[in-house]
């Protein structure tokens, strides 16, 4: 039987989103369905009513998005009705090369559900990530449900979904930042928050929040930022040096997706130091560095998608931390809103007013 939801549609490239009945047809092998209590507003459900991402317009939007699980696909094990989830956009296939390699974090085959919600009339909807979360109920892979603790609040659960993963990520798997380091984050929205969070989890001695606008410094300082640069009013380069005895950062992380920006990393960083770029930079963008500087300062320069997560691994550990009040994670949620409050969501996240606004349903 199918289930004839509320969900949040992009029609098409740069028009506003709308409300639309969208039909959810019942789980097949190897998919669930799953009932969203909450889902996140991220940059990159902006990206995708901007054509930014692809043309498959209708899309689905939402991905940031914790549930119950209410009915699986006839073969699925390890996942059934009334669990708590987290939806994960990397459900690893455990056969690709990267998986075979140990490495599933690079897994590019991920086991996604395919296009099956629909329009009324029968239209096809691209689901935002695979996942199309600001919905009353999605139909995904039963491998991107991630079990956790139902305790935590599920408008905190989502955001693990998406760009808090992608942070904490960021500093804590691909950087590796380690005890004493000192750390500088470049753009303190939520992934750069999350950085920053992940940075003092790890023990990070000093951790540098750089950004354009003093309320955005303002916040990092409350995620555990030591020092803050605003960049539009001095050097970025010149005050990491100054905050980390001339030597640059040991870990420079870049959140904003710029080459100005990874500039700045390239040369705010420690020799031998590590770069890691989280911001997801546009197709025309073009980085030039002079070679003989990427040869002489050495160190590593990394990109990080989705922090390196695996979401089996890291979001039930995650939830854990929340939990003993060691990772507070309540504070990316600026506010819980509707369904229908979703553009207006998009309009606050782009004037600077908002870490994360919440889909409560
Ligand atoms: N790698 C991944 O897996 C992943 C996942 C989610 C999001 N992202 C990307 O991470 C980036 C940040 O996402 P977000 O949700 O935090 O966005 P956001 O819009 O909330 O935050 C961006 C921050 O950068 C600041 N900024 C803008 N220009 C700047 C500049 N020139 N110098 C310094 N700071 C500047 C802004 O003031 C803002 O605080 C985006 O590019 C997003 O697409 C990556
Ligand atoms: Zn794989
Ligand atoms: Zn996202």
């Amino acid at each position: 039987m199918a289930h004839e939801v509320k969900g949040v549609i992009a029609s098409a490239k740069g028009a506003p989103v709308s409300i639309t009945t969208v039909v959810v047809p019942d789980p097949g092998p190897g998919e669930a369905l799953v009932a969203i209590q909450a889902c996140g507003v991220c940059h990159t459900d902006l990206h995708y009513r901007e054509g930014g991402i692809g043309e498959d317009f209708p899309y689905l939007l939402g991905h940031e998005a914790a549930g119950i699980v209410e009915a699986v696909g006839p073969d699925v094990t390890g996942l059934s009705a009334g669990d708590f989830v987290i939806l994960n956009w990397r459900a690893v296939c455990g056969q690709c090369r990267a998986c075979l390699r140990g490495r599933p974090w690079y897994c590019f085959a991920t086991h996604n559900a395919t296009q099956k919600m629909t329009l009324t009339d029968g239209t096809p909807l691209s689901p935002a990530l695979g996942i199309g979360a600001f919905a009353e109920k999605t139909l995904v892979a039963a491998g991107q449900c991630t079990k956790v603790n139902p305790a935590i609040k599920p408008e905190v659960a989502g955001l693990l979904g998406c760009g808090v993963m992608a942070g904490l990520g960021a500093a804590l798997n691909t950087a590796g930042v380690s005890r004493g380091d000192s750390v500088a984050v470049i753009g303190c929205g939520g992934v750069g928050d999350a950085a920053i969070l992940g940075a003092r989890l790890a023990g990070a001695r000093k951790i540098i929040a750089v950004d354009v606008d003093d309320r955005k410094l303002e916040w990092a300082r409350q995620f555990g930022a030591t020092d803050t640069v605003n960049s539009a009013a001095d050097d970025p380069v010149e005050e990491i040096k100054k905050l980390t005895d001339g030597n640059g950062a040991d870990v420079v992380i870049e959140a904003v997706g710029r080459p100005e920006t990874y500039k700045q990393a390239f040369y705010g960083r420690d020799l031998a130091g590590t770069v890691v770029l989280v911001g997801v930079p546009t197709p025309q963008m073009q980085l030039e560095l002079p070679l003989l500087d990427v040869f002489g300062r050495g160190g590593t320069l990394k990109s990080s998608w989705y922090g390196d997560c695996l979401p089996t691994r890291d979001f039930p550990m995650l939830v854990d931390l929340h939990l003993q009040g060691r990772l507070p994670l309540e504070k990316f949620v600026s506010e819980t809103i509707a369904l229908d409050a979703v553009e207006e969501a998009f309009a606050k996240m782009q004037r600077g007013e908002v870490l994360r606004s919440v889909v409560l349903l």
